[in-house]
């Protein structure tokens, strides 16, 4: 299982678009009809889908699989009574799977048979610019994350990390995380991370972040749980987004740490305490992209072998 890309519905999309490749270092990956695509130099097809709308929302965040994998969601989603429907994508890389609605109105996309693409090589040693690999993970904001944590590895197999005082910490593969749910006390995106080639690759996308004017909202850092250095800013379309490399990579035997594992010396919230954290603009942001469910249930027995 892995995390691919986030589909994202907002006004103005073409600007948006055009400020991920031209400020963030996303690279362009088409256009069909009022849905504008970006891509990192990995092999996946796109990684943010931006579609027009009169408001803010997630249409769904997708991650492809195996077909077994599938079938195991689609069994647990029926036994836990998901609000769920059969798709088949249209987004660059095609494949077809289901959508599965969380308990906060969460919306995951599961694939089987997406294409790949061929990598963008080289693209950073020729100038300053940097170019995001692909998406490290996916954070959602949630009314009880201990529930949410629950669910998943219930109905979709994954493994909760670590549990901290503020996030729930969940993997879907050796990475320590793809996801994790915010104690928010509220349902929406908490931020989009986008995994950099090296510790390099971030100091450089700071560098060329600022040299368009924006100044982290919280980084550089390095986080306690994942182990990942990380650089948030708040897009000035709304969400908060992350520079991120070097999660920690872990085993099927790794014990999840609880809140008092994971304390930090007084005024510290980071392993490296370099930088300050926008706790005002950052809570803003987290609220500007809710969940919407464009879609009715429908029955999906057939991915589910019954
Ligand atoms: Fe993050």
């Amino acid at each position: 299982m892995k995390l691919r890309s986030i589909e994202l519905a907002l006004p103005k999309a073409a600007e948006a678009h055009r400020w991920m490749i031209d400020i963030w270092g996303c690279a362009d990956a088409g256009q069909q009809g009022d849905t504008f695509y970006l891509r990192g130099s990995g092999t996946f097809p796109y990684l943010v889908s931006l579609s027009e709308s009169a408001d803010n929302f997630v249409r769904s965040t997708t991650f492809v699989c195996s077909p077994d994998r599938l079938a195991q969601v689609a069994k647990a989603a029926l036994a836990r009574g998901l609000n769920a429907a059969p798709c088949v994508s249209s987004d660059p890389g095609g494949g077809e799977g289901l959508v599965v609605e969380l308990a906060e109105g969460e919306l995951l996309r599961f694939l089987v048979g997406a294409e790949e693409v061929a990598p963008i090589e080289g693209h950073s040693k020729a100038s300053r610019r940097v170019m995001p690999v692909k998406l490290t993970h996916v954070v959602f904001n949630a009314a009880d994350a201990e529930a949410s944590g629950d669910l998943v590895e219930e109905v979709l197999g994954f493994r909760v990390s670590d549990r901290t005082k503020g996030m729930v910490f969940v993997r879907c593969n050796e990475a320590h995380h793809s996801t994790a749910f915010a104690r928010a006390g509220f349902s929406s995106l908490n931020h989009i991370a986008f995994e950099m080639e090296d510790l390099d690759s971030v100091m450089r996308g700071i560098g060329c972040m600022r040299d368009h004017g924006f100044a982290p909202a919280w980084g550089p850092g390095r986080h306690g749980p994942g182990d990942n250095v990380y650089a948030y800013y708040i897009a000035p379309f709304g969400p908060v987004i992350e520079y991120s490399t070097a999660v920690e990579k872990v085993g099927d035997d790794y014990q999840a740490g609880e809140p008092d594992d994971w304390t930090w010396p007084e005024k510290r919230i980071d392993q490296w305490g370099v930088s300050d954290k926008d706790f005002a603009g950052l809570r803003i942001a987290e609220e500007a992209f809710r969940f919407r469910r464009e879609w009715d249930p429908a029955p999906i027995e057939q991915f589910a072998g019954v």
